[in-house]
């Protein structure tokens, strides 16, 4: 690039962009993508507005029924771009074995020439004709220690107005980089570029080429052909996961895939609660239950519902922040009866991505209530209930998001921003199965929780591309999101044991849950939501010492009259069903443990092995 056009470039950053090495990098990658326009976004709710608008008057976005849903939205993405491509995704470290197993790998030079430098490199040119917009964003409180800033360069308006619902940006995050503050470069395009006088479409993205790509030593993140959540809203899981994962391994900390939950008994005390949960298994659910009144005055607030980071205070306990400032959830599922604090987070100020439009211009997905008698679907097709009973035509999407900001659901804890973090009294494992794994486990010691996140397994769901409903491993539901190999992330977990040793005392208990046990009639049996307050409840009141269980080859589960029965039809056989762990199918569990120590062998911590094999022998006995 010309020196002039450099100093042109320059000139586009507005007066109060004062960070030298921002600036060189936007000039570079606007003259890499050949973007038409730089667009530095101040954040500004002004601004949103005339995004939204820019995105409505471009068929993006429907603009919902202002008296239904006042200022929200509806996009609908391209058919191919619907969910994550784990397949698609790359942790490029120098060394291979640094990534590990279960993640893609590439040679990190190798992929530079693919994506950036190659005489057909895919970044070259990709933003033709279209705006590169400027992204600003604080994961974390803007200014604490425990945050990290980073800048995503879009030539997506859609991820803008995201990012402004789901992370600290702006201006501000820009004013605090100073001359010389540290930021992680996210690059992203959809990869569409426009030819001079080419029609734009509604989604924009690459059908046929993408990739997610995390260079962990230079901390950076390249995304490429897709528009869509996690694959496009760089600070989620590429950065607050992927990429915080390996500065946690580095510096001492976790980055984990878990809601935080706050919850206060009758009388009055308050204990904090982490879940790591796979995708669609019911994080945002949980963080945002309301249990039921028949249990009493017990009140539950949500911190965070998708990722939390995790440290060491002084005082020897864990204290975790959520690094985001908003909700991306699953609507499919969503009623006033099953989470009625997220349905009041969705009346206003939503952006809403693959559900039905119904005729009054609202909203409409499978699981939200009685069906409308006609609707305009995902893929904007004329959809009715009797359609669907014929075809099983799905109104919406199952992978289906809302976007709102934290700030619009109703249980949201007062420190739900404080930048000290809340101190964790459990950790909570859960996969969805519908066999085998019982509704709650508590372990014994720290070795027997670590090993229940490390072994945890799950049916997969449509928050991913690919098949849905097999049984696989996803340790510590971190499976896609852990930036360096898996066997080192278990030692870590297992490090911190010794870390915060001296305050034994402290160390927060673990359990294991199942919400998804099904009967015979392929029907979930345990009711679930709210419902799983009774659980909360006993965790509690193991906590402080106040109730019971039995112990068995795994930890130990409750027996029917240690869980609280009051409001809730649920009889002894039924609890039998869901809380069994019976041997014949943990011998074959056992064995899909296995698999993983098998593919992991080469730096799995051994503690673990012996564990199984401490398991494998009480089953026999
Ligand atoms: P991600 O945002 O992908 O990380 O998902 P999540 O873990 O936050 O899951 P979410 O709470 O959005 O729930 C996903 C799906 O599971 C939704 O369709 C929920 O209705 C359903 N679900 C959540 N909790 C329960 C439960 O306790 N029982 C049953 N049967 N379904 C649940
Ligand atoms: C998940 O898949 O775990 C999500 C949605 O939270 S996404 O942001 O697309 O990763
Ligand atoms: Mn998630």
């Amino acid at each position: 690039m010309t020196q002039s056009l450099m100093a042109e470039i320059r000139a586009h950053a507005p007066a109060y962009v004062k960070n030298a090495r921002l600036i060189d990098w936007v000039s570079r990658m606007a003259a890499l993508t050949g973007a038409k326009a730089i667009h530095w976004c101040d954040g500004s709710d002004d601004e949103y507005d005339r995004l939204c608008q820019q995105l409505v008057d471009a068929g993006t976005f429907k603009r919902l029924n202002p008296v239904k849903r006042p200022n929200s939205f509806l996009a609908c993405s391209d058919p191919s771009d619907v969910a994550r491509v784990e397949d698609r995704t790359f942790i490029c470290s120098q060394d291979k074995q640094d990534a590990g197993p279960t993640n893609n790998w590439m040679d990190p030079a190798e992929m530079r020439v693919l994506l950036q430098t190659g005489e057909n490199a895919l970044f070259k040119g990709a933003m033709k004709g279209r705006t590169l917009y400027v992204i600003p964003f604080s994961m974390g409180p803007l200014g604490s220690p425990i945050s990290h800033i980073g800048v995503e360069l879009s030539d997506s308006p859609y991820v803008v107005v995201n990012m402004k619902r789901m992370t600290r940006m702006g201006r501000a995050v820009v004013d605090h980089l100073g001359t010389d503050g540290d930021f992680v470069p996210c690059m992203h395009t959809v990869g569409a570029p426009l030819e001079e006088g080419q029609r734009d479409v509604a989604w924009p993205c690459n059908a046929a080429v993408k990739y997610i790509v995390h260079y962990p030593e230079t901390q950076e993140i390249w995304s490429y052909g897709s528009g869509y959540g996690g694959n496009a809203l760089l600070g989620k899981k590429c950065l607050a996961l992927r990429i915080a994962s390996t500065m946690g391994r580095d510096q001492g900390w976790l980055a984990e895939h878990m809601l935080i939950l706050g919850v206060t008994t009758p009388a009055g005390r308050k204990y904090h609660v982490a879940a790591a949960f796979p995708s669609a298994c019911g994080k945002t659910n949980f963080a945002m239950l309301i249990p039921p009144a028949s249990l009493g005055d017990w009140q539950v607030t949500t911190i965070g519902d998708d990722i939390a980071w995790i440290k060491p205070g002084p005082d020897g306990r864990l204290y975790a922040i959520n690094p985001e400032a908003g909700y991306f959830g699953v609507a499919p599922g969503t009623n006033f009866e099953t989470n009625p604090n997220c349905m009041r987070s969705l009346e206003r100020d939503v952006i809403f991505t693959n559900v039905a439009l119904t005729d009054d211009g609202d909203v409409w997905w499978e699981g939200m209530g009685p069906a409308p008698q006609h609707a305009i679907d995902w893929q904007g097709k004329d959809w009715t209930p009797a359609l669907a009973k014929e075809s099983g035509a799905k109104a919406a999407h199952p992978n289906a998001r809302f976007t709102v900001s934290a700030t619009n659901n109703p249980a949201l804890d007062p420190a739900w921003d404080d930048a000290a973090g809340v101190p964790i009294d459990a950790f909570i494992f859960g996969g969805r199965r519908s066999t085998t794994v019982p509704l709650v486990t508590e372990a014994r010691n720290w070795m027997e929780g670590i090993y229940m996140g490390a072994t945890l397994g799950s049916e997969t769901t449509a928050a991913a591309f690919g098949q849905q409903g097999v049984v696989r491993r996803d340790p510590f539901a971190m499976l896609p999101f852990c930036g360096y190999n898996m066997g080192d992330y278990f030692q870590h977990w297992l490090d911190m044991e010794h870390r915060l040793q001296e305050h034994a005392s402290s160390l927060p208990k673990i359990f294991c849950v199942n919400w998804f046990r099904k009967g015979p009639d392929g029907k979930f049996i345990w009711p679930g939501y709210g419902d799983n307050a009774r659980v909360l409840k006993w965790m509690i009141e193991r906590l402080e010492g106040t109730a019971e269980g039995e112990g068995h080859f795994f930890g130990i589960s409750p027996r029917y009259e240690d869980l609280d029965w009051n409001g809730l039809d649920f009889s002894r056989e039924q609890f039998a069903c869901i809380i069994d762990a019976d041997a014949t199918s943990w011998k074959a569990e056992l064995k899909l443990h296995d698999a993983l120590f098998d593919l992991l062998a080469p730096r799995l911590p051994s503690v673990l092995k012996a564990t199984r094999q401490a398991i494998e022998a009480t089953l026999m006995g």
